[in-house]
């Protein structure tokens, strides 16, 4: 017997091939064995075990098979063909364990593989559930999502616990769940949260639409600071209740997303996946839980798509969106808008306006600009209708940072006052205020990287991006005291010495090498 792997597969699965195989009419003879080697290649041998401790009746004799070439002895149920005899021939044979050899060794066998099963489960298992796979180059592909990959319980306990004797300020600690942990603006917010002493546990399914050795890194520095990120899907909904039970969040910050405009071409099932599913999961498990966490998540300015009426306000229209991905981002406002209405969830929706800083994503411009900057590689700039600069209200980490934080430490409590009044459903900007065309970021930018571009200007391409993204902030402000701070010279001097330190020697080839979609 091999030895239990601990990517068992999920207890539906196991149960549907133990019920197909008990039900199964068929005798493994030595003659079919022959003539069907491969009947059962691939079973884990775990899942055997189970199907021997299922198949362990006095009425459901236990056959020890040996196929032909095959170097041990695999267990099947077989079924009795005359009295306690089971039919054997010479090449693979088939003997009569349940009867003549010792079933006590079956049991134990059974017994363990069930611990260990058992263990996992209630420690770091997961389902995998069927579903659009979300990742690289089998995106369209519907697949079976990898299940969670196992973690320690007590230091998933010790990482959402806030930190003790740190609120001397009065102020309270939050335990908060961090989707998108391991995503550029999830990873910057999760080690701030720490660093003022409250509990975060992320998840994150750590997938590859942009180079993982990027995600890995801030996996890396996340741990390095005491943070538990769970590798599981959001649609993984088994895990996210475990994980609620267990940590009894007082907020939910939900980052993960599929992002980027353009791959919403190439493959609009991860969006869906992702963005619309695997919201409404987390959802229904945060309304089923008690105390209800209260719920802050990443929409986007996208949401304002054709609107012409500038600067964005929350009160613009954001019914016209121009990609898909925009769409999806609206649909969670809409979803969240509706989970407030019926469960009293206390939700605040922000709309982020181009993010930028050190740990980026390659996929947005400025990332892959410098990678061509660097390399002395051309680097292309859209333009609009009539030679039109885009411009966009670029913002830095820090400043989106401090906005996030706020409209976690003001969201309302969750659920229905004594009145009978909800919480309120917030939606704020989170911009900069100062839209500024791509030429004059690139310039800023061959500042800071010490090189001069290559510019080609092209007509931007129809999959998407809008022409102009200006935020009124004044919302937020209000309400949040946000207040961006970060100069884009400022911050593009931040952004330019990370990633020459980061990318120094071969660190970085292959998020250099990637191509996002355009
Ligand atoms: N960065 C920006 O400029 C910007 C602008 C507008 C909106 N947003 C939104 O802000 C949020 C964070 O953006 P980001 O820049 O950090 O993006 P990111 O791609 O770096 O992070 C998102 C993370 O979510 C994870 N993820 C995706 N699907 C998942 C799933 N089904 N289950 C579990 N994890 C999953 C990814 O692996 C990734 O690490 C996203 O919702 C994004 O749409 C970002």
């Amino acid at each position: 017997m091999h030895a239990a792997r601990l990517n068992v597969p999920s207890m539906s699965v196991i149960w549907k091939q133990l019920f197909s195989l008990l039900m199964s009419d068929e005798i493994m003879t030595s003659q079919q064995s022959r003539s069907k080697p491969h009947r059962y290649p691939n079973y884990v041998r775990l899942e055997l075990s189970l199907h021997s401790m299922a198949a362990w009746s006095p009425k459901q004799p236990l056959g020890l098979i040996r196929y032909p070439g095959s170097p041990g002895l695999e267990m099947l149920p077989t079924r009795r063909i005359s009295g306690n005899a089971v039919r054997g021939r010479r090449g693979g044979f088939i003997t009569r364990a349940w009867h003549g050899e010792k079933p006590e060794l079956f049991t134990l066998i059974g017994v363990v593989c069930l611990a260990v099963y058992g263990y996992y489960a209630v420690f770091g298992g997961s389902s995998g559930v069927t579903s659009v796979n979300t990742v690289g180059k089998n995106a369209l592909a519907v697949s079976t999502y990898k299940p969670a990959k196992f973690v320690s319980w007590p230091s998933v306990l010790k990482s959402c616990t806030p930190r003790e004797g740190d609120d001397a300020d009065g102020s309270e600690k939050m335990r908060v769940l961090v989707t998108g942990s391991a995503g550029f603006v999830g990873f910057h917010t999760s080690l701030r949260l720490k660093q003022f002493g409250h509990g975060v546990l992320g998840v994150d399914n750590v997938n590859d639409y942009y180079p993982v050795v990027l995600k890995r890194a801030r996996l890396s520095k996340l741990s390095d600071a005491g943070i538990v990120s769970l590798e599981a899907d959001l649609n993984d909904k088994h895990l996210i209740r475990k994980a609620l039970d267990a940590c009894k969040f007082t907020h939910v910050l939900h980052l993960a997303a599929q992002a980027g405009v353009r791959y919403a071409v190439k493959s609009p099932s991860s969006y869906v996946h992702s963005n619309v599913a695997g919201f409404v999961t987390l959802l229904e498990e945060i309304v089923h839980t008690s105390p209800t966490p209260k719920v802050v998540f990443a929409s986007s300015s996208s949401v304002y798509g054709l609107n012409t009426k500038t600067p964005f306000s929350e009160d613009d229209r954001t019914d016209q969106p121009a990609s898909l991905y925009a769409a999806t981002k609206k649909a969670d406002e809409h979803l969240a808008h509706t989970y407030n209405h019926i469960h009293g969830l206390a939700v605040t929706g922000l709309r982020f306006f181009t993010v930028y800083g050190s740990y980026g994503r390659p996929d947005m411009a400025y990332f892959s600009f410098a990678n061509n900057i660097v390399r002395n590689k051309p680097i292309t700039i859209f333009q609009g209708e009539g030679g039109k600069e885009l411009a966009r209200d670029f913002t830095h980490i820090s400043d989106v940072v401090d906005g996030v934080v706020s409209s976690l430490e003001t969201s309302e409590a969750s659920g229905r006052k004594a009145d009978g009044t909800k919480p309120a459903f917030r939606i704020y900007n989170l911009g900069n205020k100062n839209p500024v065309t791509v030429s004059d970021f690139v310039s800023l930018l061959e500042k800071h990287l010490g090189k001069t571009a290559k510019r080609e200007y092209i007509p931007m391409p129809k999959t998407g991006d809008v022409p102009f993204t200006h935020a009124d902030v004044s919302k937020a402000t209000a309400d949040l005291g946000y207040d961006p701070k970060t100069s884009l010279d400022e911050g593009l001097k931040q952004f330019a010495e990370w990633y020459l330190e980061f990318c120094a020697g071969s660190a970085c080839a292959e998020i250099q090498a990637y191509k996002p979609s355009r």
